[in-house]
């Protein structure tokens, strides 16, 4: 293989779950325990560069200009998967960063890991499906199967033991129905209870761990119509029903999980009343404080002005439903 094949850079997208997962049926393989469905946001991307050099003793990984021993673990057993694949050791350099504050509940490991797996299959000249890609980002985070597809996006949570086809394929395109995203930034910390330690900590010690599971298959059934049909008000009632259970079910743990702070439930309030003066909006949150409302475009300005003007808001992003990976050849 030439030198320059062995290099290659994209930029991927985060997501949000307008259907959650939470919970997971295989740890090793990282096997989704429900089916999920989410949109990808435009506004938050994460560039990843993946060089693999002859030269490097040890995988050599930056995180928006950070180095994390932790990090890089997670990474270098991702990039193992595609390495095993073409029977190399070579090691590979990584520069990635993302321009939204990482792990703060927004998703920052689906697109990381989306990017990492989609240009490191690049810079191998792997010819690999899109279900593949899905397929080995899923090993590194959950929802970032979901990140190699843009517009809405249905996660399998799958039945084969060796986790195949626990994978993400793409539902419709953005252009099928463009909402818009307000995410309100309540707080910049890293979250304190990982989504993973969450959700394991929710399936060993909440009774409505099982409840939880049990509604999921009718919860995407619901949301995949709401979708075709393009009918707000139903898919604001199922994805704010979805949320508020995965909460509720973290929220029953013992000791009980609580991402949320004091304006993420104020912004509830405040998408709810918006919604019943006949604003089209609705709110989700993530394993984290911010909190996301969804709307129709035409609501954008509104929801926007409203959720900023909230006290411990500390700022706004605004964001249209976003593409999958795509290459980039000047990163830099
Ligand atoms: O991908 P993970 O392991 O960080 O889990 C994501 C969990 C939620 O964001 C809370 C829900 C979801 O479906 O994205």
């Amino acid at each position: 293989m030439s030198t320059n094949l062995q290099s290659a850079a994209v930029r991927a997208h985060a997501n949000i779950a307008l259907v959650k997962y939470w919970g997971k049926r295989d740890a090793a393989l990282n096997l989704p325990a429900v089916g999920s469905l989410s949109i990808t946001l435009e506004a938050l991307a994460t560039e990843t560069q993946v060089r693999f050099d002859p030269n490097l003793a040890e995988d050599d990984i930056s995180l928006n200009g950070e180095r994390s021993e932790k990090a890089a673990r997670r990474i270098s057993k991702t990039l193992d998967l595609l390495r095993d694949q073409t029977q190399i050791s070579t090691k590979a350099l990584v520069v990635s960063r993302n321009n939204f504050p990482t792990a703060a509940g927004l998703a920052s490991s689906a697109s990381g890991f989306a990017a990492l797996v989609s240009a490191a299959a690049q810079a191998l000249d792997l010819s690999v499906s899109d279900a593949r890609l899905s397929e080995w980002a899923r090993r590194g985070s959950g929802s970032a199967a979901r990140s190699i597809f843009g517009g809405f996006v249905d996660m399998a949570h799958g039945v084969a033991v060796d986790g195949s086809d626990s994978i993400a394929r793409p539902l419709h395109e953005a252009s099928h129905w463009p909402l818009e995203v307000v995410i309100a930034i309540t707080s910049e910390a890293s979250k304190k209870v990982g989504s993973t330690v969450g959700m394991d900590h929710t399936m060993a010690t909440s009774p409505y761990y099982s409840a939880w599971v049990d509604g999921a298959e009718a919860d995407l059934a619901a949301a995949r119509s709401a979708i075709t049909a393009r009918d707000f008000d139903a898919l604001a009632q199922v994805s704010e029903y979805s949320c508020l259970k995965m909460h509720a079910s973290a929220l029953a743990a013992h000791p009980g999980v609580l991402y949320w702070n004091a304006a993420t439930t104020n912004g509830i309030h405040t998408v709810r009343e918006l919604r019943q003066q006949g604003v089209p909006v609705f709110f989700t949150i993530d394993a984290g404080p911010q909190l996301k409302a969804v709307c129709e475009p035409s609501a954008t300005a509104q929801v926007k002005a409203a959720l900023a003007a909230m006290p411990g808001v500390q700022r706004v992003i605004t964001t249209a439903m976003g593409p999958g990976v795509t290459r980039i050849e000047d990163f830099a």
